[in-house]
């Protein structure tokens, strides 16, 4: 029996021809980290691989005063410090910094936006960009709503071609705020021009998984509450807050990681196949999930999730301090740094099966990874004690770094007794492909200015994050003082607990 084909399955979600449209980027907060870091390194190495035309430009924008000309300087030696390439190719850079304007802007000032408009109309005309204006709003969140009623009384939010409103994560800091937010943008933009980011849609790997999942056709057919005991998603970081300390005590590890990267992960891999990889198919899909998973009641906060905060410990042999030295941060913060809770989707394909997830700082290995670990076969033809030896097939998703993907499975040891042993099957994105991995922005940027939403958060998907975690951060604001932190050492596991709360469902935490 052959495939069904769809007829023009790159029509959208998956594109042949990447080069993005004549624009203009402009990025609010272009004094700030993200975008000496992230946004200006991923925009040069588009304009290095010719993804972007000859028709573009960039304009910085922030309340810091400086000169386009340092402004070029700056970003110079941040594309050389920042990009993954080591070479900065330097009749490249000058074409590149010749597109690249900066002018200050203060958020709330109207008069501002009156410039940018004139600059705007400026840059059209010298670079050809024929008004299509992708406005990336990397400023602090409180100014989000703020910045998108500036540019709708501005009358930015339209133009003669297309205006496209990148908005950097946290979106809102509980589900009233996100709610709020949502609604306040609604009032000046269509959600087609709305860009939720989060950056772990953009990597490489998170891409995969729909690829692994919808273009094998062995794995799908396993991929359910037959076939698979527990999932466990790691998202483990060795560093800390990294002088983050004041964001960081208002947000916490269910915050700023798994209400929206976890999730977004999460989602992949609960969800249907979507019937086309267009961003609605694929977002409809991915809500879908997310909407079977069951609700935390403060029962289920008590018993399936738990909280940690690292002390001093070691990392890699180096002494680190304990997250309240860290500096910004309340020496009795309750704020958690490790969180792990056990999920269910209460849906035909998983009624039953949990999923473990945990995310923490300070742990002893950076390491993000899903591990399918699937039933154990049905009868022990090789006696008990020599399954001993053996643990039931586990499919690894490496999503960084190292990413790749690893099948364990039981084998026979050499030899004229029959002894059994796991043993692994390997794919290495770096030896298989050989190729540098692009950074997740390069990605994302490139898609914004293509028009393709599919790995850009919805509305209804930024909604049910908070949704979800909402009743695990009241019930743990409500009995802040009932654990004593700090419960866990830099560079471990995190707190005992987290081991107790998935040994009593049976299951053990794998040691990536
Ligand atoms: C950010 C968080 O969104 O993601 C940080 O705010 C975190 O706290 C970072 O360190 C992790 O990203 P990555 O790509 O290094 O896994």
């Amino acid at each position: 029996m052959s495939a069904t084909v769809l007829e023009n399955p790159l029509r959208e979600g998956m594109r042949l021809e990447r080069t993005a449209e004549p624009c203009c980027v402009v990025i609010f907060g272009a004094s700030g980290d993200l975008a000496k870091r992230k946004l200006i390194p991923a925009l040069f190495r588009l304009a290095q691989e010719r993804l972007v035309p000859a028709e573009f430009a960039i304009l910085g924008a922030a309340r810091t005063p400086m000169e386009t000309d340092e402004f070029r300087t700056k970003m110079r030696e941040a594309v050389a410090e920042f990009s993954a390439d080591k070479e900065v190719d330097p009749q490249v850079w000058d074409s590149f910094a010749e597109k690249l304007y900066y002018d200050t802007l203060d958020i709330g000032a109207p008069e501002d936006y009156k410039k940018i408009t004139s600059l705007l109309e400026e840059i059209d005309k010298n670079h050809g960009t024929q008004g299509n204006r992708l406005f990336y709003l990397s400023t602090a969140p409180t100014l989000y709503a703020e910045a998108v009623k500036q540019l709708g009384d501005a009358g930015l939010t339209k133009s003669k071609g297309w205006v496209r409103v990148v908005i950097e994560k946290p979106f809102g800091r509980d589900l009233e705020s996100a709610r709020a937010l949502n609604q306040e943008i609604h009032k000046y933009l269509d959600e087609s021009q709305i860009y939720r980011i989060d950056h772990y849609l953009g990597k490489e790997t998170v891409q995969n998984l729909l690829v692994f999942r919808f273009a094998n056709g062995i794995f799908e057919p396993l991929w359910n509450r037959q076939y698979v005991d527990h999932v466990q998603v790691t998202n483990a970081e060795t560093v800390g807050v990294e002088g983050r300390g004041g964001y960081y005590e208002q947000a916490g590890v269910v915050r700023d990681m798994i209400q929206n990267h976890v999730f977004q992960v999460l989602s992949l891999i609960a969800m249907e196949p979507p019937a086309s990889l267009g961003a609605e198919a694929v977002r409809d899909e991915k809500i879908k999930a997310m909407h079977a998973a069951r609700a935390f009641t403060p029962e289920r906060v008590r018993a399936e999730c738990v909280r940690g905060q690292y002390g001093a410990g070691s990392i890699n042999g180096q002494p680190v301090p304990g997250y309240r030295e860290e500096q910004d941060v309340a020496k009795d913060s309750t704020t958690e740094t490790f969180a792990a809770l056990t999920m269910y989707f209460d849906n035909w394909r998983w009624s039953g099966v949990p999923f473990f997830i945990r995310s923490g700082k300070r742990l002893t290995k950076r390491v993000t990874e899903i591990a399918i670990q699937f039933r154990d076969a049905p009868v022990h033809l090789f006696g008990a004690e020599m399954m001993e030896q053996v643990t039931p097939n586990q499919l690894v998703i490496r999503i960084q770094p190292d990413e790749g993907i690893t099948l364990r499975f039981a084998a026979k040891v050499p030899g004229q007794v029959t002894r059994v042993r796991d043993v692994n099957m390997d794919f290495r994105y770096g030896s298989s492909f050989g190729v540098q991995i692009p950074e997740a922005y390069e990605r994302l940027l490139l898609d914004c200015m293509l028009g393709d939403q599919t790995l850009y958060a919805r509305t209804d998907m930024t909604e049910r994050g908070w949704e979800l975690v909402m009743p695990i951060l009241d019930e743990w604001a409500r009995t802040k003082g009932e654990v004593q932190f700090p419960n866990y050492e830099a560079g471990t596991w995190g707190p005992k607990a987290s081991d107790v709360m998935i040994e009593r469902a049976g299951r053990r935490w794998r040691r990536p």
